[in-house]
């Protein structure tokens, strides 16, 4: 399916570029099993028709696309329905999902941003213009406890769009960016000297965005293992993650977290890929320096299911006293075959 929302080819041209780089540009290894299918939403402020109430959030440094919240939420979950968002940030995930009726639970670690996303849940309660609206429920906490901070099997939908490791990965742009900073006349070099183009979401070594390599990896797993026991049997979670450029190379991140989320035994039912139309000011640096590096034009979206598990079925199909020899029979004919 692709989406082009009101956007005319001229324009995304003229925005993006993109028709020029598309020769040398990057794929994940996840594709290769898994056909992804694009999508393009109309570029817009931030938040978009969301942004009277998201207003004080809109200085989150790495903000989720709402008209992809919006596209998620509506086709994944319906009227009612739990959405939770594990690594919340602005805020974002639970406003648009209570403007579309279903009651959202959001985790953040940033006291700065659990701020925002209160007042963004207040200000849409007080907004009468909207009937319907399910409730928001924030928790300035740690994601590695979320099933022991919301509960077991109570999200029908988890929207996850985690951190990027190592934030400050720019090290080898550094020069650049000093050099800028020194020639402070230009607009870029006063900004870089206010130091306005310094990723970060906070200094917490608790932080999962400031970690790297293995490490990080090892704390997502943490997180995903914890998310899918919030989730209800056969509920679905989203992950939104982008490539990202790592000395001279690009590190398919989309594949890693797909592992990580195979490990914690979800499977996998469809992947997106999401256009992205505007280039951040480090990402033009970046393709400027290492023009053979081949260029990142998408953040995907997996989509995983958390199957419903085997002993349930067994519940529902047979009396108590058969159960046990039940579960035998399938755990000897089942060894090995089950991930
Ligand atoms: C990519 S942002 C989320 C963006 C958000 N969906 C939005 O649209 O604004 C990732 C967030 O995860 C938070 N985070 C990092 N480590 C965390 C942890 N251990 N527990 C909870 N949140 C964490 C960061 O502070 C950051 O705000």
């Amino acid at each position: 399916m692709k989406r082009n929302l009101g956007m005319s080819k001229k324009r995304r041209k003229l925005e993006t570029g993109w028709r020029d780089t598309s020769k040398n540009e990057f794929l994940s290894q996840l594709e290769a099993f898994q056909p992804a299918q694009e999508l393009l939403f109309p570029l817009g402020r931030a938040f978009g028709r969301y942004r009277k109430y998201l207003e004080p959030a809109s200085r989150h440094p790495a903000k989720m696309d709402s008209g992809l919240i919006g596209f998620l939420v509506k086709k994944y979950s319906r009227t009612g329905d739990v959405v939770l968002d594990p690594m919340a940030g602005s805020g974002s995930v639970g406003v648009v999902a209570a403007a579309l009726g279903r009651d959202a639970f959001q985790i953040e670690l940033v006291r700065k941003f659990y701020g925002w996303m209160n007042e963004a849940a207040d200000r849409l309660a007080a907004d009468y213009t909207i009937g319907n609206k399910g409730r928001i429920t924030n928790l300035c906490a740690d994601a590695r406890n979320t099933s022991k901070l919301v509960g077991q099997e109570i999200a029908d939908l988890i929207i996850f769009s985690p951190p990027y490791c190592d934030q400050n990965h720019y090290s080898d742009l550094s020069s650049r960016l000093g050099q800028l900073a020194r020639s402070k006349t230009t607009g870029v070099g006063k900004q870089a000297a206010q130091g306005k183009f310094r990723f970060s979401y906070s200094r917490s070594k608790r932080n999962i965005g400031n970690l790297k390599g293995e490490k990080y990896l090892e704390e997502m797993r943490k997180v995903y293992a914890e998310s899918y026991k919030a989730l209800k049997q056969e509920g679905l979670a989203t992950v939104a993650v982008r490539p990202l450029y790592r000395k001279k190379t690009v590190l398919d991140l989309p594949d890693l977290t797909w592992r990580l989320l195979k490990d914690a035994n979800f499977e996998m039912v469809s992947v997106y890929k999401l256009m992205l139309i505007r280039q951040s000011f480090w990402t033009r640096l970046y393709e400027k320096k290492h023009p053979e590096v081949p260029k990142i034009r998408h953040e995907y979206v997996l989509v995983v299911r958390r199957p419903r598990e085997i002993e349930d079925i067994v519940h529902v199909c047979v009396s108590s006293r058969e159960r046990a020899r039940l579960l035998e029979w399938i755990a000897s004919t089942t060894k090995g075959d089950i991930e």
